[in-house]
């Protein structure tokens, strides 16, 4: 199964307003990099290295600007996608319809930092060959994320920010997928607060009997907070330092 990577770097980020005010929020500095840096190395140390950037809003310009053809992440190819307004989620990853080709797709929330790579589990789902693959973590505060509900080892169903979890388990954001998901997407109807869930796709698959899970291992954390914001900079501020005797020198840009 061939994969390309789709980086959903949209949104307003109204939540880290004034940062937000004059720039993306996945421009922002998560301790020495841009934002964006992190997840496009999470999907290229995976073997992800043809990607689709979908971003949005004024600043669109400066992801061209700062990553260019992205050679320097060893990517071999990265197209640019333009999402109008405040879709949600799975309104952004649609704009891939036209990329996507038959391929399958592993898409990562430009917000999500991690602490270790995703190969074992991209390869597993290279090897389900279709339907879809949920990465969850368990976390003391499920109430923010989507939370799943397992049986087994299987997941039964996933609430949006329920207001009490039945589990602790949160739903990343990372996932991957079939080309399905395009006519899954094009069936939804908008949520409560207008946009189109990315959970509502997930819960399809769930319907199909089509989704897999695995746990992430390491750290995970979002950065669309003041709170989480900070613990993404700490978090990678540390595990840089825990890298540093091993990689000085290293001329890659992204993370290690
Ligand atoms: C989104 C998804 C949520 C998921 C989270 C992961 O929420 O809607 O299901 O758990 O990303 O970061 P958002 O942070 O966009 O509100």
């Amino acid at each position: 199964m061939d994969l390309l990577g789709v980086v959903l770097a949209g949104g307003l980020g109204s939540r880290l307003s004034p940062l937000t005010k004059v720039t993306n929020k996945h421009l922002l500095p998560v301790y020495d990099r841009p934002m964006i840096y992190y997840p496009i190395t999470t999907l290229t140390r995976a073997g992800v290295r043809d990607i689709l950037l979908v971003t949005g809003g004024n600043n669109a310009g400066d992801f061209l600007r700062l990553l260019g053809n992205g050679r320097e992440f060893g990517l071999t190819h990265i197209d640019y996608a333009y999402q109008e307004g405040e879709g949600g989620i799975a309104a952004a990853l649609s704009l891939a319809r036209h990329h996507a080709r038959g391929k399958g797709l592993v898409v990562i929330l430009g917000d999500n930092i991690i602490e270790d790579d995703i190969e074992a589990h991209v390869e597993a789902f290279r090897r389900q060959g279709r339907g879809a693959k949920i990465l969850l973590k368990e976390v003391d505060d499920p109430e923010r994320f989507g939370v799943a509900e397992l049986s087994g080892d299987r997941v039964v169903g996933i609430e949006e920010k329920p207001a009490r979890p039945r589990t602790r388990y949160a739903v990343t954001g990372i996932y991957m997928y079939d080309d399905k998901v395009f006519e899954i997407i094009a069936g939804l109807k908008p949520s409560a607060r207008g946009e189109l869930e990315i959970t509502d796709v997930n819960n399809a698959y769930i319907a199909r009997g089509e989704l897999t899970f695995d746990f992430l291992q390491g750290w995970w954390t979002d950065a669309g907070t003041f709170e989480s914001l900070l613990r993404a900079n700490l978090l990678a501020a540390h595990k840089r330092s825990d890298a540093r005797p091993r990689d000085e020198g290293a001329a890659d840009p992204g993370l290690r």
